[in-house]
């Protein structure tokens, strides 16, 4: 892991994103219009994770936490996640919150609590993770910045 970058997405990064997504199950949909507020590991020339904000005034929506299945464990999700939340602290954002199937307990660990997904109001709610992407059984969390 020499060659271990963490730096903006860039649109030629779009497909390799939306494979490791599609490849962990995560939904690809409207990440390319909110590719700007994303962040990718890369080695070498190789994208091997990604993470991303939907941005809705002072509250963010944290989507697309991925990491290669032979590239996890390595500490990269971590890296992925603390950039994010320190770009997300200086654009002013208060308040992330995911819908997730697979990494409660990985978020709980960050100090995400679970909340009912019902009492989120406000343009948070059009994000298509809300409106159909993500299962309707998926756990909300929210963490205060
Ligand atoms: C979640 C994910 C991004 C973490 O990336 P990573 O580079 O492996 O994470 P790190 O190396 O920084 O951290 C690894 C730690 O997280 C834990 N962990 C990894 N995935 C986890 C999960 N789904 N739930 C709970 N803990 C998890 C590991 O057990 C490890 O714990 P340890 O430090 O106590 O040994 C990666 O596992 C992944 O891509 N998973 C599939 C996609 C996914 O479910 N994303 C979440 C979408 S909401």
């Amino acid at each position: 892991m020499s060659r271990l970058e963490i730096r903006k997405a860039r649109e030629d990064d779009l497909p390799k994103i939306e494979k490791l997504l599609e490849e962990a199950s995560l939904p690809t949909l409207a990440v390319a219009e909110h590719l700007n507020n994303y962040r990718v590991a890369k080695n070498g020339d190789t994208v091997i994770g990604a993470i991303g904000l939907e941005v809705y005034d002072g509250t963010a929506l944290l989507r697309s936490t991925v990491v290669s299945p032979n590239e996890q464990g390595k500490g990269i999700g971590t890296l992925l996640y603390d950039t994010i939340v320190k770009y997300a602290k200086g654009l002013g954002i208060r308040r992330l919150l995911l819908l997730t199937n697979t990494a409660e307990e990985y978020f709980r660990r960050r100090g995400f609590k679970v909340i009912d997904q019902q009492s989120i109001t406000g343009p948070v709610t059009n994000s298509v993770e809300f409106t159909g992407a993500c299962p309707s059984h998926a756990v909300c969390m929210e963490l205060s910045l």
